[in-house]
């Protein structure tokens, strides 16, 4: 059987050829064409190849199949020979893809990105003050864990959906929880620059949304957790946990004063467990999602390894901004470019003709979804209204491009049905 993937550029469209802008073209080539009622908004010829761009679970890697996985030692224990070296293989291409240092541990935990948060959270949080970031509601989640849960006196930072909290401001004596990118809102840390290599406290970073599209510095992050399910587009279940030296040392020194499920142990007699570190998982894990991230670890490799996941999720998200910024209609939401992730782009609509922005945007998301151009593109739940559209490594950059005169076509469909009920 055929396991390989072609390896070419990422940034040329399959067909070849510079990017052509085709909301910028004459109908004859496609684009949308505005007239005046609704029954004359004329739908693009194209859709994009794959209309996948849900923030997670994400797109799969391009070309995948399920064939890909026949590999996968299925029906084998998982403390197999094979099984071992499948899961150690899985830590060693993350390592190497991701650049993080020798001195590092890296574990598969269960439970996604929030069992590896979590962990990480039950683990070392209570030796010192703790200050709690959060700018969206994944952080949030965490400050509620924090507060409401451990029960600690923490000091929590806050930013509206949109902003971000000002990491100068923020003492790195403490032990420090925070998102990298904040996949509700779309704002993201631009850098490190603001976390000092010379800190006291622990950094313990959720980087689900940032990992493998994003540059993550090692030297400032003593937890860093992510999923499969994000920028590899790999399936939910498991959680990523790279711990630094000063994380290792806290566990070994730091007793917590609350009960440890076994799921969260980490250390054995005060002790890190050093087999979690070499594939020896805690629990049971799907020996088939590890063949599914093995898969995308070696498309990422195949295509050039980090800086090209990177570079294709920064011209994703700069399709869309090319998009919006030739629109008086739309917005990012994140207030501060700098800060605008490039996976998780969150746009709202600022049209004042519309009265009810959360139905407004559920119908646009609604109307791309039926015509088959793009699914799960509506914003979170708890996020202001608008649309999300995921933009990280293993989405096409032609398919963001293919996107885009859809939504002016949703868009100004959706406006003449308002003025034509008013
Ligand atoms: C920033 C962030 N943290 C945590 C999670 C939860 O991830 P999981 O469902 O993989 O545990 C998500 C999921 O979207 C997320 O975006």
């Amino acid at each position: 059987m055929k396991r390989r993937f072609r390896a070419r550029n990422p940034l040329v469209p399959e067909g070849g050829g510079p990017y052509s802008r085709r909301w910028d073209t004459p109908p004859q080539r496609g684009a949308f064409i505005w007239k005046d009622t609704m029954s004359d908004l004329q739908a693009p010829a194209v859709r994009p190849a794959n209309p996948r761009f849900s923030s997670g679970p994400c797109a799969k890697v391009p070309g995948f199949s399920l064939d890909l996985l026949a590999d996968a030692p299925l029906g084998r224990s998982h403390r197999a020979a094979v099984g071992k070296a499948k899961l150690k293989q899985a830590i060693d291409l993350t390592r190497s893809i991701l650049g993080v240092p020798a001195g590092y541990r890296i574990a598969i935990v269960p439970a996604s990105d929030t069992g590896a948060v979590e962990m990480a959270m039950w683990s070392l949080l209570g030796a010192r003050p703790v200050e709690m970031l959060a700018w969206e509601s994944f952080g949030e989640g965490w400050v509620t864990d924090a507060v409401k849960q451990l029960k600690l006196e923490a000091t929590v930072r806050r930013a509206p959906y949109g902003g971000i909290v000002d990491f100068g401001s923020v003492d790195f004596g403490r032990d420090v929880v925070f998102t990298w990118n904040g996949t509700t809102s779309g704002v993201r840390l631009p850098d490190g620059n603001a976390i000092p290599a010379g800190r006291a406290g622990l950094t313990i970073c959720d980087a689900t949304s940032a990992a493998f599209a994003m540059d993550l510095p090692w030297d400032k992050l003593d937890v860093t957790t992510f999923s499969w399910q994000k920028v590899l587009g790999g399936e939910g279940a498991h959680g990523m946990l790279i711990l630094s030296p000063r994380a290792v040392e806290r566990l070994e020194t730091h007793t917590p004063a609350w009960p440890l499920p076994k799921l969260f142990r980490l250390t054995r007699g005060g002790k890190i467990t050093e087999g979690l570190f070499e594939g020896e998982t805690i629990n049971t894990p799907s020996m088939l999602a590890v063949e599914d991230y093995l898969v995308a670890l070696r498309w990422a490799q195949s295509i050039g390894g980090l800086p090209a996941l990177i570079s294709r999720a920064s011209a994703n998200a700069a399709t869309v901004d090319e998009f919006v910024a030739a629109r008086p209609w739309i917005e990012n939401l994140a207030v501060d470019p700098a800060t605008a992730s490039t996976t998780s782009v969150c746009l709202r609509f600022t049209d004042p003709r519309i009265p009810d922005g959360a139905a407004f945007a559920r119908a646009v998301a609604k109307r791309l979804e039926k015509a088959g151009a793009a699914f799960d593109l509506g914003a979170h739940r708890d996020a202001p209204p608008g649309l999300r559209i995921w933009c990280g490594s293993t989405v096409e950059q032609s398919d963001v491009a293919a996107l885009m005169p859809w939504i002016d076509w949703a868009f100004h469909t959706e406006i003449a049905g308002l003025a034509k009920a008013a």
